[in-house]
């Protein structure tokens, strides 16, 4: 890695010198947010940036407990304005990026996929070409399991060929070939994360578990795709951050991370924990709606972790733990009120044919107008 120099803080004159200066995006999601406090709390000779956009799913709440700390920083932006990023690289003197900022939901990349493009695509090639030509010493890129496509009965490991089979396992495909570019072109310093699913605090409730939890308590059904046949793998957020601070300090240039859980569980199978956990009354099946399926579900994806554990990362948090303490964060109204559209993200999501009809139904708009 490129040697890192000390620079005084911008914040503030007196707070003294950092020895790191990371820029994180998408720092006021869910794991961004999760990353960004342990690693303000555990370095505090480390100087974190956040920039989000703060789009629909983001909450600057999640960050409440460190937003007065000298070496924490919130810049709201987006990383698909080119002449904006270049400027924070130069005005912050960042020396490493890690990126969470993306469009992440599934279901909405089946109907809403060139938003996915920009944001997945265009931005990470916005951000990873500012970081190397601000020469920029790690650019961590957080990808996920999704590029695998989800067929495959035996744990995969990082060789295993991407096979994305939604729009956005595409688009985060795609970026990965971009920024893994840089590395082959440049020898820009890039290391790639591919995640399993993470749940646990600060997770907006469009995503399976807070919505299922936030259903429940609000005496509705859970919703699901197809089945529930469907299988998933989940690892706790906090065990997720504590991965990206030992790729952060272990990890090694021009290398993919898989970081993964053992733990799985089907969809189905989840929906009745949940109810029980929730300990709602009745006959489980009477809470559970099968819905139409997703335009194409990956059954599941077993990843393989070795290469993590062999730098020190294992998970800790049990499941039983972990989601213990997701259902009580979301059980407090406060936190539920984290994003104003909380309740419009539990409304069953258009699957299937649904989604074909809003397409077909936007497609008319679009004409009518164009005939205006
Ligand atoms: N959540 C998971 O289970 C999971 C699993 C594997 C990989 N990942 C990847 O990890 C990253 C973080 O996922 P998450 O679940 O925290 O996502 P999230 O949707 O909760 O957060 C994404 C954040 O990015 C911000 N953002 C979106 N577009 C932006 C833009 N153009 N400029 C700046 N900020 C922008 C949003 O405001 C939000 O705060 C993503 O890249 C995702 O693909 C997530």
């Amino acid at each position: 890695m490129a040697e890192v120099a000390t620079q005084t803080c911008p914040k503030c004159d007196s707070c003294g010198k950092y020895d790191r200066r990371i820029l994180i995006t998408g720092g006021a999601g869910f794991i961004g947010s999760h990353v960004v406090i342990i690693l303000v709390r555990r370095y505090p000779n480390y100087f974190i940036i956040n920039l989000d956009k703060l789009d629909y799913c983001a909450s600057v709440k999640h960050l409440e407990s460190i937003k007065d700390l000298p070496n924490y920083k919130f810049i709201q932006g987006d990383i698909c304005e080119p002449d904006f990023m270049r400027y924070i690289f130069e005005e912050e003197k960042i020396d490493t990026v890690m990126h969470f900022a993306a469009q992440s939901h599934v279901d909405l990349s089946f109907w809403s996929s060139l938003d996915f493009t920009r944001t997945n695509v265009f931005g990470s090639h916005v951000l990873v070409n500012a970081a190397h030509e601000a020469g920029v010493g790690l650019f961590i890129h957080a990808s996920t399991d999704e590029v695998y496509g989800g067929n495959s009965v035996k744990a995969l490991t990082e060789g295993a060929k991407m096979n994305p089979t939604n729009p956005y396992a595409a688009t985060k495909a795609a970026a990965e070939c971009l920024v893994s570019s840089y590395w082959e072109s440049f020898k820009f310093p890039v290391i790639i994360t591919r995640a399993n699913n993470a749940y646990g605090p600060h997770q907006y409730p469009e995503k399976v578990i807070p919505k299922f939890i936030a259903l429940l308590e609000r005496g509705s059904k859970c919703c699901i795709h197809g089945d529930g046949s469907a299988v998933r793998n989940f690892l706790f957020v906090t065990d997720m951050a504590e991965a990206y601070d030992i790729i952060l300090h272990s990890g090694k240039p021009g290398e993919i991370y898989n970081i993964g859980s053992d733990f799985e569980i089907s969809m189905i199978n989840l929906a009745k924990q949940l109810i029980t956990k929730c300990a709602i009354e009745g006959d489980a099946n009477d809470l559970i709606d099968l819905g139409d399926d997703r335009p194409f579900n990956d059954m599941r994806y077993p990843m393989d972790s070795s290469k993590l554990h062999h730098l020190g990362w294992h998970p800790r948090v049990s499941w039983e733990s972990g989601l213990q303490q997701t259902i009580e964060w979301y059980r407090n109204p406060d936190n539920f009120d984290s994003w104003p559209s909380a309740v419009e993200a539990l409304r069953p999501f258009p699957s299937g044919s649904n989604t074909m009809r809003i397409s077909k139904e936007r497609m008319q708009r679009y004409k009518a107008n164009a005939e205006k």
